[in-house]
């Protein structure tokens, strides 16, 4: 059973060097067994949990007066694989956190020169990601629920156990390593050098990221969701790529575009002589994916009877091929996307409740391209970009064209972004990509652009009673003219455009403009 350490403890002999920190953990472990003298009937090795191999060791620092507990302290966090520095007092406290990095904080409320909480306000100002763990002593409740306001990460309540101390320890430090690992996959796939490849800086992919780096270290179930061509695939193969099974199988399946007995036999797998033309027995992807990642597309689409069937998979961790008498264990992440509403799918009775909720243990919405419209141009130089790498074409966006594209709507998302840029890179004719050059529905959006604006320039002309004093005469000839350089200025200077816009040749056009700059010399000379 455990029991009180700070009631407990005898510090048996020890020589002065013996104290010198950070201690070498096969040293430390051996020690604490003569540290610990109330509690020798405890085996070290047994009862100190260790931190987890393979991560780099975290530096605590142990802030308490009492000379005893903080050696006592010292020598279990090293036991447990932390590199343990100590300090006695705020001042020292604050010095070794000056020279050294420290990544977590065992400290005392009660202390000299400031105590525990000040020095608890100046880390969680200074130095924020380090991990508090306070000590209080019954007496002190409150502070301890002051300490957990201020920043603590938690706190032991004095006199504690060894093995509440281990857990405490244990818990915080694997948080931190959470959160480190989450923080560094943010800023990779900020800054693209990541494996998932998702472009975009905007707030809205930022959220994402967030989203992404908190949920690929876990194996919980996630469900993404956004319009068609917003990624949902891609930040499934993040997740997975981004997650401690990378090495393992990424296994997309399509829910809707295969015959529900056939995602049956897919999923499930079934045994020889199941059915007409089971010649042999066939693992279902579930079970193949082993430690891997099962992404389940267009989940929405799942008949009834599959979705029950998929739900006690997910539940027993297991599944029974088709025709089997006996369940095979499953060991797959399970990923799922949809364009559909699923939650207003389950009030309708068209998606089961239980199934929703085991999926969508983390909702990932992705947002459409219109609300993130400044990744528009960043998203296009990287397509081009691809372009270039993949087939040696090199082109460059004119400016009308990029305003056009960052404008336009894209109801297809980031999937219509990327085949409009691949269809002007076949079509261009020269190393510019032109308006012209951008796939028909962009060339309406901007056709009915331009006519709401022309609309609204007439409204205005025309309109007497919104304007101010009666419309002045103007001459047809002066009408066209308006008509025919207003509409070239709104296109940026796109003459072939106006004239289709006008529903006049090029030739009248370019006769037109000729007209007019002829006009003008005429007046300017006459004016001279
Ligand atoms: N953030 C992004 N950065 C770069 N490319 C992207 C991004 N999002 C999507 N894409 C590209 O857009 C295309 C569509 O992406 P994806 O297939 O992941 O979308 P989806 O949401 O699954 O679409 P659907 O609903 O139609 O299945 C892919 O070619 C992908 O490479
Ligand atoms: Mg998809």
């Amino acid at each position: 059973m455990a029991r009180n350490l700070c009631n407990d403890w005898r510090i048996a002999e020890h020589s002065a060097e013996k104290w010198t920190y950070p201690i070498a953990n096969t040293a430390a472990t051996t020690m604490s067994s003569r540290l610990l003298a109330g509690v020798t009937d405890l085996e070290p090795s047994q009862h100190l949990q260790r931190l987890p191999e393979g991560v780099a060791p975290l530096r605590i620092l142990v802030v308490d007066d009492e000379a005893l507990v903080r050696k006592a302290c010292c020598e279990i966090t090293a036991g447990m694989g932390f590199v343990p520095l100590s300090a006695g007092d705020v001042p020292e406290a604050l010095a070794v956190l000056q020279q050294r990095p420290v990544e977590m904080l065992l400290l005392d409320l009660k202390l000299p020169g400031g105590g525990g909480l000040k020095l608890l306000s100046v880390v969680k100002n200074l130095y924020p990601e380090i991990g508090v763990v306070m000590m209080t002593a019954f007496a002190s409740v409150s502070s301890a629920v002051e300490s957990m306001r201020i920043g603590a990460a938690d706190y032991l309540a004095k006199p504690f156990a060894l093995d509440e101390l281990t857990s405490v320890l244990t818990r915080t430090s694997q948080r931190l390593h959470f959160d480190m690992e989450s923080r560094q996959l943010r800023e990779r796939l900020r800054t693209q050098t990541g494996l998932s490849g998702l472009i975009g800086t905007s707030p809205k992919m930022e959220e994402v990221y967030h989203i992404l780096s908190k949920v690929a270290h876990s194996t919980l179930p996630v469900l993404i969701l956004g319009e068609s061509g917003t990624g949902k695939e891609m930040v499934a193969r993040s997740i997975h790529m981004n997650g401690s099974n990378a090495s393992n199988p990424f296994i997309p399946v399509d829910c809707g575009s295969l015959v529900p007995t056939l995602i049956e036999s897919e999923l499930f797998g079934y045994v020889k002589g199941a059915f007409t033309g089971a010649n042999r027995a066939k693992e279902g992807l579930l079970a193949a994916a082993d430690g891997g990642t099962v992404f389940l597309d267009e989940i929405g689409e799942l008949p009834m009877d599959l979705q029950a069937k998929l739900l006690r998979a997910l539940q027993e961790k297991e599944v029974r091929p088709v025709g089997a008498t006996h369940a095979v264990p499953i060991s797959a992440r399970i990923l799922a996307a949809t364009n559909r509403d699923l939650s207003a799918m389950v009030v309708q009775g068209t998606f089961r409740k239980d199934l929703y909720f085991r999926l969508s243990v983390v909702n990932l919405k992705l947002p459409p391209l219109r609300d993130r419209r400044n990744d528009i141009p960043v998203l296009a130089a990287h397509f081009l970009e691809r372009m270039h790498r993949e087939n040696g074409t090199s082109h460059v966006f004119s400016e009308e064209a990029i305003r056009l594209m960052t404008e336009y709507d894209w109801p297809g998302n980031v999937r219509e972004l990327e085949n409009a840029i691949e269809r002007a890179c076949a079509l261009s004719s020269g190393p510019v990509l032109h308006m012209a050059d951008l796939p028909t529905q962009l060339q309406d959006f901007r056709a009915q652009r331009t006519q709401e604006a022309r609309s609204s320039i007439t409204h205005d002309e025309f309109n007497p009673a919104e304007t101010s004093g009666p419309a002045p005469i103007v001459s047809i000839a002066d009408m066209e003219r308006q008509a025919i350089l207003g509409t070239i200025r709104q296109l940026n200077g796109d003459k072939l455009m106006a004239a289709k816009l006008l529903g006049i040749g090029k030739t009248t056009l370019y006769r037109k403009l000729n007209e007019y700059s002829l006009a003008e010399k005429k007046s300017s000379a006459s004016r001279a």
